[in-house]
């Protein structure tokens, strides 16, 4: 069954006080104001993660915004899937254009990643997305379509059907320039149709796809009312609790 899903990436903000704080304000507001069957999910910076799991019971999910490739080791600062799985979170977000672009992580690194998050049962948010050239030279489609080859198409069915894909126009993110609606659901449709081909029917049906790049409280019912469009991976509106809880309303 696909689900409807709004995932906040809260980014390198907020110190672990004005996290908790923030927290605490989107769970009761999610407690008492939703509706629906719909998933919300904070990925938080690294120094919250244990304590949002604690003060959640599972009515906001928790995950990460990267895990490292590796089991464990002699890799300085960071922080490995098994890790992060230890604690209670359930998701990870893999691939995050930011990733791509400042830490240089390719496909082949993000195929990694995947791999290791599913070992430890943890759910990939997996972030797919062209650039603002790649959008204008019209090479869009065939960015997207090798992100999904290189860093998820090695999986299994029974792998492929834990993760989550993000759909985020480089060129939206942070920049108040959002994809139309009928954009974002060209390459949607477009991603799903590859799912299809690659898995089957059942499991393209299955696979939720995330919109993400400036989704606000006004812009989210027009994209999340397009067929292919399951839900959003919300960035900076997910640093204020009204507008992220509004965000996840717009499945009740
Ligand atoms: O992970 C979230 C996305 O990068 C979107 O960020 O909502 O601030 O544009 P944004």
């Amino acid at each position: 069954m696909r689900k409807n899903i709004v995932a906040g990436n809260w980014k390198m903000n907020l110190d672990y006080q004005e996290g908790i704080s923030l927290f605490s304000e989107i769970i009761n507001m999610v407690r008492d104001e939703r509706k629906g069957d719909q998933i919300a999910v904070i990925c938080s910076p690294f120094i919250h993660i244990n304590s949002l799991v604690q003060l959640s019971s599972g009515v906001v999910k928790i995950g990460a915004q990267n895990c490292h490739q590796n089991e464990s080791g002699a890799y300085t600062g960071e922080i490995s899937a098994k890790m992060i799985s230890s604690t209670g979170a359930e998701y990870v977000i893999i691939g995050h254009s930011e990733r791509r672009q400042y830490f240089a992580e390719s496909n082949a690194v993000l195929a990694e990643k995947t791999n290791i998050a599913l070992k430890h049962n943890l759910k990939p948010i997996f972030c797919i997305g062209e650039t603002l050239d790649e959008r204008e030279n019209g090479s869009y489609f065939h960015v997207i379509e090798k992100q999904l080859e290189e860093g998820l198409f090695h999986l299994s069915p029974e792998q492929f059907a834990h993760v989550i894909l993000a759909y985020e126009p480089v060129w939206a993110i942070g920049t108040g320039l959002t994809a139309t609606p009928e954009q974002a659901q060209d390459i949607h449709a477009f991603i799903r149709n590859k799912v299809d081909v690659k898995y089957g029917f059942n499991i393209a049906d299955d696979t939720s796809i995330l919109y993400g790049g400036s989704c606000n409280p006004k812009n989210a019912e027009e994209l999340f009312a397009q067929k292919d469009i399951d839900g959003g991976l919300i960035g900076g509106a997910s640093l204020k609790s009204r507008d992220f809880v509004d965000i996840v309303k717009t499945f009740n």
